[in-house]
Formats: C-alpha cells, structure tokens, sequence
C-alpha cells in the first residue's frame, strides 16, 4: 500500500505528472491538492482503470493536511513558473508556498519522501530543510531537490549531437551541482556509452552541448513565449525519479544510482564530495544510491576534465548564494 500526494495537482505539471502517478501499478492511493480544481482533476482521472484510488482536496477545512495525512510520497510542483525574461532565481517568490507546504508535512506525513520540484530548486530544498529541522522532523535521506529533467535532457541532447537521436534512452549522463544555468553540471567525458573525441575535444560543439543543457529549461519558456515553462517532460520526468524512489523503497528493487540535489550531510559520502569540489555547500546535486529508506549513499563525483572543472567553478560560485537565501529565509509561522 503507497499513499502519493501530488501538491500543486492542478497546474501544468500537476496534471500530467498525476496521470502518470496514476497509472504507476505501485502507487495504491493518490492524493491531489491544490489551491484551485484539485476537486476536477481527481474526479477525472478517477475513472481511469488503474489500482490507485483518488482523492482531491482544496485548501479550506485543513485540507493540504488532510491530502497529506500518512503519504508515503509527496511530490511538490506547486507555484509559479517563468515567463521570458526571468530567471529561476526570480522565482523566490515560491518560498512561502514550500514553507507553509513543508509545515503540513511535518505535520500530516513526517516519513514521507519529498520531492522537489517547485522553483528556484536550489533554494526551495533548503527552505524544505530548514522547515523541517524546526519541527525536528527532518530527515535528509528522504528530502529530494528534483534535477532529473536535467539528465533527461542530457541524454536526449547527447543523442542527439552523436547522430543517434532514437537512443536517447540508453545514453546516461550524470548532470551534478544545482538546477539553473551556470550551476547544472554535466558531466560530458563521464557519458556511457561515451561521447567520441572528436565531439568532446571540438571546443565550439561541446560548449554548444553544455550550454543546451545548462539552458534547456530556457528554450521551453521561450517558445512557450509567456504560458509557462517545461511541464510535460518535467511530468514525465518526474513520474520516472519517483518510480525510482518507490522502487527501491516499496518494489523491492536493488539500490539504483540516480542523480538528485540533497542535503551532503545525509551520508558520511557528501564530505568526501565537498573535498572534490572544493567547497563547504550543503546542498548538490550528486550522485546517490536509493535504498528503502531513501539515499542510501553518497558517491564521489568522478574523475573531471579541464572543461569541466572550470565548469565547476562557476557552478559552486552561483549555487552558494542560493543556498544560502534558502536557508535563511524566514516563514511565517505555522
Ligand atoms: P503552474 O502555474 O501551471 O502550476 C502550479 C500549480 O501550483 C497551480 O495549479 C497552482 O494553483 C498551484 N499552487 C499555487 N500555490 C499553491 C499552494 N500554496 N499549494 C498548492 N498548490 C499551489 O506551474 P507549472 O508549470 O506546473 O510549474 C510549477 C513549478 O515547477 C514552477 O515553480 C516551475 O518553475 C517548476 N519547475 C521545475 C522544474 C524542475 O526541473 N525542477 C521543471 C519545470 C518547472
Ligand atoms: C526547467 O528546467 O525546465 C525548469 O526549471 C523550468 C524553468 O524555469 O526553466
């Protein structure tokens, strides 16, 4: 039996991601909140023949707490997305809206995994995290910033550049630091099955590739031209990272390594990684093992090359900050 609840069900990536949640054989209950039509989304995707039983909720009558009692999952994209001109940083204005969310959590569903997806992520987690050590809940194996549309993006974009658009699914590249512009860092020399030299030592066609990777979610908010950013691939992206925390937490999976934006303190592993990338952040987006009870490990970055420590560089230079405004925001109490 796994309760998922889907906060911000409604909006663009809501919706989609809830379908897909939907029709995921191991979720058994699915809960829908919203601030509007949580109700007309539940009772729609109600009828389709799938095992999860779903239930929306709106705000009134405590219903966030409500939609979250006993979740084993909780997957966050509530707030507002980009219009042209913004940048995710902009996007602060969120802060609240995952405050008062993670408040309810502690509250209605202390255990349960919480994934991030509502922006600025690199800020977002840590407001989660600082929210959650005030109600002495937090437990940073189970709190997950979502990055996977980025690594999504790389092999689709990798695939691409390589003359093989139709294998985008079996090309695997770790993208690590954070999730906005310079702070997401591909790990190009690092693909399997590899990128051939001659891509990856050709200067002008590798920084094209980082750069489409790191700008990815850019090339949505402008062809969407104001209605919005990325919403169904971040949906389907999305549905596959918490297919892969409910597999190695409920499925009975053995331990998969994914790339998530955590807390380095979950695992004796994040000071290791904070000697290779020679800085103190408390949050990155690393390389994990999943396990029942969430990140089971840290694992080392890897061997870079010169392009990508400078990359690096300007990664932990732009992410620290962030972090840091994360972490000293202040919500409005409970
Ligand atoms: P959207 O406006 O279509 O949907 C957001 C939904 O959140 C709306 O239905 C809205 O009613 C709801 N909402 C607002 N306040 C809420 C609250 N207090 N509680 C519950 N729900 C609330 O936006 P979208 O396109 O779905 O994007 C949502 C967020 O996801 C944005 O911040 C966007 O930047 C972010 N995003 C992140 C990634 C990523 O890779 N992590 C990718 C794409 C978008
Ligand atoms: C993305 O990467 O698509 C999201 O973070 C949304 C955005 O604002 O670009």
């Amino acid at each position: 039996m796994v309760k998922a609840c889907v906060c911000g069900a409604a909006g663009g990536i809501g919706q989609p991601l809830s379908l897909l949640l939907k029709l995921n054989p191991l979720v058994t209950e699915l809960s829908l909140y919203d601030v509007v039509n949580a109700l007309g989304v539940a009772a729609d995707l109600s009828h389709i023949a799938s095992p999860a039983q779903v239930t929306g909720y709106l705000p009134p009558d405590n219903g966030a707490e409500k939609a979250l009692k006993d979740s084993d999952i909780v997957i966050i994209p509530a707030g507002v997305p980009r219009k042209p001109g913004m940048t995710r940083d902009d996007l602060f204005i969120n802060a609240g809206i995952c405050a008062t969310l993670a408040q309810s959590i502690a509250k209605a569903c202390p255990k349960a995994f919480i994934l991030v997806i509502s922006n600025p992520v690199n800020s977002t987690v840590p407001i989660f995290a600082e929210v959650l050590k005030k109600a002495g809940v937090y437990d940073p194996k189970r709190l997950l910033g979502v990055s996977h549309l980025d690594i999504v993006r790389a092999s689709t974009f990798v695939a691409s550049v390589v003359g093989k658009p139709a294998d985008a699914a079996k090309y695997v590249v770790p993208v690590l630091g954070g999730h906005s512009g310079a702070t997401i860092l591909p790990l190009l020399s690092q693909s399997q099955p590899s990128i051939p030299s001659e891509i990856l030592n050709d200067k002008e066609k590798r920084d094209a590739l980082v750069n489409r990777i790191q700008f990815g979610g850019d090339e949505v908010v402008k062809a969407k031209d104001g209605a919005g950013s990325a919403t169904l691939s971040m949906a389907q992206a999305g549905a596959e990272f918490a297919e892969y925390v409910l597999k190695a937490a409920f499925g009975g999976e053995k331990v998969r390594t994914v790339q998530a934006y955590i807390d380095l303190g979950a695992d004796a592993g994040g000071a290791a990684v904070q000697k290779e990338i020679g800085a103190d952040l408390s949050f990155f987006s690393v390389n994990i093992q999943l396990g029942p009870g969430g990140v089971e490990k840290i694992l080392p970055v890897g061997d870079l090359d010169d392009s990508e420590k400078t990359l690096l560089e300007a990664a932990v230079k732009e992410l620290g900050p962030s972090i840091e405004k994360g972490v000293s925001f202040q919500p409005a109490p409970p």
